[in-house]
């Protein structure tokens, strides 16, 4: 009783930081990490010591959960980006057992989000074909997709049930569909990425199939709880949207699903999914192709154009707690733990969520990019995140390891 008085005083939310479980999974508190791709992996796919050593030191720093970056079920679902993550390798399954042990020393668990880029990837970066549902022009990579058959529809649903058996191998505590952000699952979910005919397309039960055959194949061949991570709202035309998004997260939990995060957008519309005031301009031209390949002079009159119109362009918004509302109508409409994701970084806010009954979870990404001990921090009073929400570690991703370049902005 004294500490939760004392944790009031402070601004610190006891029902924030209560013991609690979720699928079955104890946490310490509320607060998740949400999955971010660290750009840390090995030449195989596999964590490196430096990605381990950095999710050690998040469990350590009272982080209730961590959802670690994508990790490619396929060869031709890698990302473009530079050391992502791979699980579809029996040889990489040892390290991310190391990577599992360390978090585990601090009574924290991990949780692996397993992904197909499917037509948000580039053929020549992967070395592979890019696949999608239906052959849907992307605006930053866009060759041409192969639009899947239904033998390799089969396939890419084994590819995500073995990814989870390896996951269960290495010893993470559930694994993540990443099915938001304009990925595969994404554009299977959405009538702007799917625009097949046949039984994968059409009706929403159609769209669903393929996230619900994967659901039931990882629950058939291992025992670890399944989450979903989907964008309620895409902004694309005809997209998905929070009403046909109840329908399907209430299709999910009836196949199995575990727990759902609630997102927003596509890498198409990166400033929706993780908003910003501004677009960061100076990180588009150092890390962004084409523009960070233009030669010196070119690259400075361009930028300098940039930087002027850049206050014109119009942002998304709110810029924080975006997805809250509609954590809150999909936690109404399933039994599920619900998650919600995106601008989320004062203290007050995570326990009015939580208190409001919008969300169970909240989980955030660029906050501990920032700050990878905010767990702590906010336990011991810290009010809201440092994170100013630049969103230049969105960039930096794009040709080296995420990092914070707060400071320096
Ligand atoms: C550097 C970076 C890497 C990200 N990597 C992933 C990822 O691997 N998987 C994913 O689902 N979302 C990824 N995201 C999106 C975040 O998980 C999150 O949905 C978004 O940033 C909004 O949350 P925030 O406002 O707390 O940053 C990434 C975002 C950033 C900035
Ligand atoms: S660069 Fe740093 S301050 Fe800017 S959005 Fe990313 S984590 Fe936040």
């Amino acid at each position: 009783m004294k500490i939760q008085h004392y944790q009031e005083l402070k601004g610190v939310s006891a029902v924030l930081f209560e013991q609690t479980k979720i699928s079955g999974i104890s946490v310490k508190n509320r607060i998740i990490r949400s999955a971010t791709h660290d750009g840390l992996a090995d030449e195989n796919g596999a964590p490196s010591d430096k990605l381990i050593s950095k999710y050690e030191y998040l469990a350590k720093n009272e982080i209730g959960c961590i959802i670690t970056g994508y990790a490619a079920v396929s060869k031709n679902g890698v990302s473009p980006y530079p050391r992502m993550l791979k699980i579809y390798d029996d040889s990489v399954i040892e390290k991310y057992r190391e990577l599992t042990s360390a978090v585990h020393k601090h009574d924290t668990p991990v949780v692996l989000q397993i992904a197909h880029c499917g037509r948000q990837t580039s053929s020549k970066a992967i070395g592979y074909q890019k696949v999608a549902p239906s052959n849907v022009l992307h605006a930053f990579y866009p060759d041409k997709a192969k639009v899947l058959d239904e033998a390799e529809i089969y396939c890419i649903i084994d590819d995500f049930v073995s990814a989870a058996a390896m996951a269960e191998k290495a010893g993470f505590d559930a694994v993540q569909l990443h099915a938001g952000h304009g990925y595969l699952l994404h554009d299977f979910l959405s009538p702007y990425g799917n625009r097949r005919k046949d039984k994968w397309g059409g009706s929403l039960e159609n769209r669903c199939r393929i996230v619900e055959m994967i659901i039931k194949g990882i629950k058939e061949k291992t025992n670890l709880p399944v989450w979903i991570k989907l964008s309620a709202e895409d902004n694309r035309r005809g997209g998905m949207r929070i009403d046909s998004s109840v329908e399907i997260c209430k299709r999910l939990e009836a196949a199995g699903c575990d727990a759902i995060e609630v997102s927003c957008g596509t890498v198409q519309d990166g400033m929706n999914t993780m908003r910003s005031e501004l677009m960061p301009m100076d990180a588009v031209f150092k890390y962004r192709e084409p523009c960070a390949s233009f030669p010196g002079i070119l690259s400075k009159v361009a930028l300098s154009v940039a930087n002027l119109v850049n206050p014109l362009i119009k942002q998304p918004k709110p810029l924080e707690n975006f997805n809250v509302d509609n954590a809150g109508i999909i936690k109404k409409n399933v039994s599920i733990p619900v998650i919600a994701v995106g601008g989320i970084h004062k203290s007050a806010d995570m326990q009015s969520i939580i208190e409001q009954g919008k969300a169970d979870f909240v989980s955030m990404c660029r906050p501990f990019i920032c700050e990878p001990d905010l767990a702590k921090k906010l336990k011991n009073g810290q009010l809201a995140a440092k994170c100013i929400m630049c969103n230049y570690c969105g960039l930096v991703i794009e040709k080296e390891p995420t990092k914070c370049l707060y400071g320096r902005v």
